[in-house]
């Protein structure tokens, strides 16, 4: 009996086999997929895989292996260990690279930020800010990664879109050096550290806000530096960016109320990424904004709280020709 394409797809996803290196245990079953039938288990999780193997399957024309859901978890593991060499890997398409990337990142800054303190927690964000960081410098890469983000808001995938859209800010703003662009990278994505601390219903709520709702809300920089810190966590930029991202130019924001030069450089091009990624995602209370109108509001604010150099060379980056990655809707 073969089943419909559209049972397959609900078993099963597809991943290129490039990604599949030789030298390696498999991390999971692989499945092959068949015309008009069942797709068929080609090979045994925890057996080797080697370049005959790989050899074999091209020749028979397989581009792609499938792998069922159920191993997502164990896919997605054997994956995060690779996630650096495996961004630079040219000879595999850019926006598969960008899928791989994308799902790696949110698994690992949601399970992050759920347990900072874990054994692993502060390797994991640093592999991802590396690879990150280089992946998004690749030509086309930004782009790649961006046309994954989805509107929908929770605080890990827009830890994930904010990082993101930092580094490539930075490095639009002339920080070429790759330890710092991973240093930023690292920041931004832990920059919301401290939403542990707000209940999910005052961050959700869709009426307003009453005072003690904004007093939870507005001590969640705080928080999260205080937080992380005691978990273990010393990257003094990291630190602080968590603690000022909500500050403003015009000296409106919090905790601090600093402005203008006293913001370091760093927590300002981590503001403008944190508002314009929740300007343009859905909300329980708000729907997003197209990312156009974001541009201007993020431009058009009159007392200035945002740095208006940085607001132009990131409207630059976004419509960059060569990285047209403005969310099309
Ligand atoms: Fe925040
Ligand atoms: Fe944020």
């Amino acid at each position: 009996m073969s089943v419909t394409p559209a049972a397959v797809d609900a078993t099963f996803f597809r991943v290129p086999l490039a990604l599949l290196e030789p030298g390696e245990l498999l991390p999971c079953d692989i499945w092959l997929p068949r015309r008009d039938a069942d797709p068929v288990r080609w090979r045994d999780a925890r057996l080797p895989f080697d370049e005959e193997h790989r050899a074999r399957l091209e020749a028979s024309g397989v581009r792609s292996v499938l792998i069922a859901f159920s191993d997502a978890d164990a896919w997605n593991r054997h994956l995060e260990q690779r996630i650096g060499r495996i961004a630079r890997r040219d000879d595999i398409d850019i926006d598969a690279r960008a899928t791989v990337l994308v799902a790696s990142a949110r698994t690992i800054v949601r399970e992050v930020l759920e347990d900072p303190a874990a054994r692993e927690a502060k390797r994991r964000i640093d592999t991802l800010a590396g690879a990150l960081a280089e992946f998004t410098r690749e030509p086309g890469g930004f782009a790649a990664v961006v046309r994954l983000f989805e509107h929908d808001y929770y605080t890990y995938t827009h830890s994930v879109h904010v990082a993101v859209y930092a580094t490539a800010l930075a490095a639009a703003t002339g920080t070429e050096d790759p330890a710092t662009l991973r240093a930023i990278a690292r920041a931004a994505a832990m920059h919301d550290a401290g939403k542990v601390c707000v209940p999910s219903e005052v961050l959700n709520r869709r009426g307003p806000l009453d005072e003690r709702d904004w007093e939870l809300i507005r001590a969640h920089p705080a928080e999260g530096r205080r937080l992380l810190e005691q978990a273990g966590w010393s990257d003094p930029l990291l630190l602080e960016t968590v603690e000022l991202h909500h500050e403003r130019m015009d000296g409106s924001g919090y905790p601090h109320g600093l402005s203008g030069e006293d913001i370091p450089h760093v927590s300002r091009i981590v503001m403008i990424a944190d508002a314009y990624d929740a300007m343009t995602s859905d909300r329980a209370y708000k729907k997003a904004l197209p990312g156009v109108r974001a541009l201007e509001i993020l431009r058009r604010d009159e007392c200035a709280r945002y740095d208006q150099e940085l607001v132009t060379r990131f409207i630059r980056t976004l419509y960059d020709p060569r990285e047209i990655a403005v969310r099309r809707r």
